[in-house]
């Protein structure tokens, strides 16, 4: 494989811990972990069914959607109020704790975030869990008006790093996601936090790790 010369990061899940809104949850359930994973399954599902309709709507309408789907499907009431309270919690996500290092060790290359978040939650996320200064690229889907898994996504990052993909190591908790950027022509990492089973969908890991300090320099 070629030399890498940059790293693209997936956002939720990889950097950021989207089950941090478990504590945010308690306000309307004994059962926050239930309704942050409802929550998030949704989430994604929405993605991919709104890029299959072609009828995209950034990710903070598609978070919010699924929120509201997720507290219905658990038999849940909650405010407008607890509602807005839980989504300003994807504001200020956790980072998980080995990010800030892992970055710092992989400079002076470029480290870059490709994400399905909208522009704002990006920019909120990235402030809240100071990494504006290990990241050079802060790239969203909503350049492009669809979603991952779509090579029009994918491109994004090589175009703005003007680095062919099979020179970037793109990085992402999200096995689905990996399979994604291997079969746009990325080197990937599939940084699998959960121990969780490979996809099967034809397409392996370059890499395998658990946390991202480990991530090949
Ligand atoms: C993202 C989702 C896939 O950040 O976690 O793009």
């Amino acid at each position: 494989m070629a030399p890498i010369r940059g790293y693209v990061f997936d956002a939720y899940g990889t950097l950021f811990d989207v089950h941090s809104v478990i504590e945010a949850g308690r306000a309307i359930t004994a059962d926050p972990a239930t309704l942050s994973a409802t929550w998030r399954q949704k989430q994604l599902e929405y993605t991919w069914l709104r890029a299959l309709m072609g009828r995209y709507e950034d990710f903070w309408a598609v978070t919010e959607a699924a929120l509201r789907y997720a507290i219905r499907r658990l038999g849940l009431a909650a405010t407008d109020a607890q509602v807005r309270r839980l989504m300003d919690a994807y504001l200020t996500l956790a980072c998980f704790p080995e990010v800030t290092a892992a970055l710092e060790r992989l400079a002076p290359r470029p480290r870059a975030i490709l994400s399905n978040g909208a522009p704002r939650m990006l920019a909120a996320a990235v402030a809240s869990g100071g990494l504006g200064p290990h990241l050079q690229h802060v790239l969203s889907v909503d350049a492009v008006k669809t979603y991952k898994p779509s090579p029009l996504v994918y491109a994004l990052g090589p175009t703005a790093m003007n680095i062919p993909a099979g020179e970037l190591l793109f990085v992402s908790s999200n096995a689905w996601d990996v399979a994604g950027a291997q079969a746009f022509g990325y080197q990937v990492a599939w940084c699998n936090r959960a121990g969780a089973p490979a996809e099967e969908l034809g397409l392996r890991a370059h890499f395998e790790i658990t946390r991202l300090d480990q991530l090949p320099t």
